[in-house]
């Protein structure tokens, strides 16, 4: 099943060419449209999809370059056809620098222009149908797919809509699990963009050497193993967008090439000279405190205030309210139908522990929870002997969080808190108690102190220095 192509747009001032380049291509089958200025051009554009524009060199209003120029910024995948009036060289160059797949000079034989419009047309099935095939080979990303109605999560999706169809670099900074690459791509699908390539690298999975020739690409014999020349990731992102995941892993040297792409969209391949430019709008994303990196100095501020020209903050799960309940109920619907099981809820106790769990892998935690759930439980409801015991998983990180278990005083949560710290401390200086002491900055003695008002008893009494490690026993 093949689409209709979609008509061309012929921009020209004088009425005579408008009317013999339209008889000229209607007899071939083609549908035009014409119009007699740039700026009326650029409304039709807005309003319509074509599969090419021609345009001539001299209009009215705004020149034949800056129409071309602005046209290929904003839709860099439609074809723009130049007419010239001379077959300068240099006017040749000026057309295509301004974003010209290609020109004609006057005078010129129909058979040249019919040429170059079926190169186009087929240039547009092509386009098409690779975007079908990658519409059904990869995932594609909706605003309905982010689930929440919480008021962040509402204000989260509105700004999504906002910010899509814009150019802006986006950087989304978030907990691990929070939904980061949700965003991303549905960014990239509600962006004018969405017909062209979305690009995802993942710059914590590529070892740092082979990154930038990933990114950018690299000449045959750039390096050992580069056998032969290779397009950049950039590049295939042309006209489209590139998600740079984990971008707060990637090294320094790669940060400042990335910052010059980021000013003009220029570039070099790895061992390559020649200095090649792209259209790609960026999308960068990090679960690292980035604020921190930059103290580091193990990310640069420029880069930093470059890629956040709009900032994206999905928050953790633990601060949406009841989304926990609307996601676990969409994990449930999903999960029985997958493994063909009869599931309709939770027990008012399963939900009760959901909402009262921190959450600290987000999202991502409450799916395999749930997909966890789904497996184990026999009877027509996740019951709570199906949901992990949360309470151990806690104490397990632990030194991460406090332990705060339900009905606790803040005393109680406090004691147990520096109860942890003081059994950490111990444990890591092998119960020698003037290390353990010099290391939480206290007094020997205030530690001593501590210990039996927390009840920790190390057995080490008369005092231990020899750093001979004993258990230390919790009470
Ligand atoms: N609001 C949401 N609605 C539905 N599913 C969500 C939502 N947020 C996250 N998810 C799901 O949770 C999982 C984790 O999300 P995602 O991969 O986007 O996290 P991330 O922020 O990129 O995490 P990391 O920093 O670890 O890469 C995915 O399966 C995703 O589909
Ligand atoms: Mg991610």
């Amino acid at each position: 099943m093949s689409v209709p192509l979609p008509p061309v747009l012929v921009v020209d001032d004088e009425r005579n060419m408008r009317v013999s380049l339209q008889s000229v291509l209607v007899s071939e089958g083609y549908r035009v449209e014409a119009v007699e200025s740039a700026e009326d051009a650029l409304k039709q554009l807005e309003r319509e999809d074509y599969f090419m524009v021609i345009t001539d060199a001299r209009l009215g209003g705004m020149s034949g370059y800056d129409f071309i120029r602005q046209a290929h910024q904003r839709w860099p995948q439609v074809p723009l056809l130049m007419i010239t009036a001379y077959a300068t060289p240099k006017l040749a160059v000026e057309a295509i620098n301004a974003g010209a797949l290609d020109y004609l000079a006057k005078p010129f034989a129909p058979e040249e222009l019919l040429h170059a419009v079926a190169r186009c047309a087929e240039r547009h099935r092509l386009v098409q149908e690779n975007a079908v095939l990658r519409a059904k080979a990869s995932e594609t990303f909706t605003l309905e797919q982010i689930i929440g109605e919480s008021p962040r999560m509402m204000e989260l999706r509105q700004l999504i809509q906002t910010v899509a169809p814009t150019n802006a670099t986006v950087l989304i900074l978030g907990e691990s699990g929070t939904g980061k690459e949700l965003v991303a791509g549905a960014l990239h699908s509600l962006s004018s963009r969405k017909r062209n390539h979305y690009v995802r690298i993942n710059c914590a999975a590529i070892p740092e050497n082979l990154l930038e020739s990933e990114l950018f690409g690299h000449e045959k014999g750039a390096f050992t193993g580069a056998l032969r020349q290779k397009a950049g990731r950039v590049e295939e992102a042309d006209g489209g967008t590139i998600f740079l995941d984990e971008i707060g892993d990637m090294s320094r040297p790669l940060q400042a090439k990335l910052l010059r792409f980021l000013e003009d969209g220029s570039f070099t391949r790895v061992g390559g000279n020649e200095e090649l430019r792209v259209s790609v709008r960026l999308i960068a994303a990090t679960n690292r405190d980035i604020i921190e990196a930059i103290q580091q100095n193990h990310f640069r501020e420029d880069l930093y205030h470059r890629l956040n020209v709009v900032q994206f903050r999905p928050p953790p799960l633990r601060e949406r309210n009841n989304d926990v309940l609307l996601l676990a109920d969409h994990f449930l619907r999903h999960f029985t139908q997958s493994m063909r099981k009869q599931i309709p809820g939770f027990t008012a106790s399963a939900r009760q522990k959901l909402m009262s769990h921190h959450w600290p892998g987000n999202v991502r935690e409450l799916r395999n929870v749930i997909e966890r759930a789904v497996i184990l439980e026999n009877t027509q409801q996740i019951q709570t002997s199906s949901l992990p015991d949360f309470q151990l998983e806690t104490r397990l990180r632990r030194g991460e969080s406090a332990v705060v278990a339900p009905g606790q005083s803040l005393d109680e949560i406090m004691e147990n808190y520096e109860r942890e710290v003081i059994l950490n401390a111990l444990d890591q200086n092998r119960y020698n108690l003037t290390r353990t002491s010099e290391q939480l900055r206290i007094t020997r003695h205030a530690l001593r102190y501590r210990m039996q008002r927390l009840n920790i008893n190390t057995d080490t009494d008369p005092p231990d220095e020899t750093g001979s490690g004993k258990e230390a026993q919790r009470s």
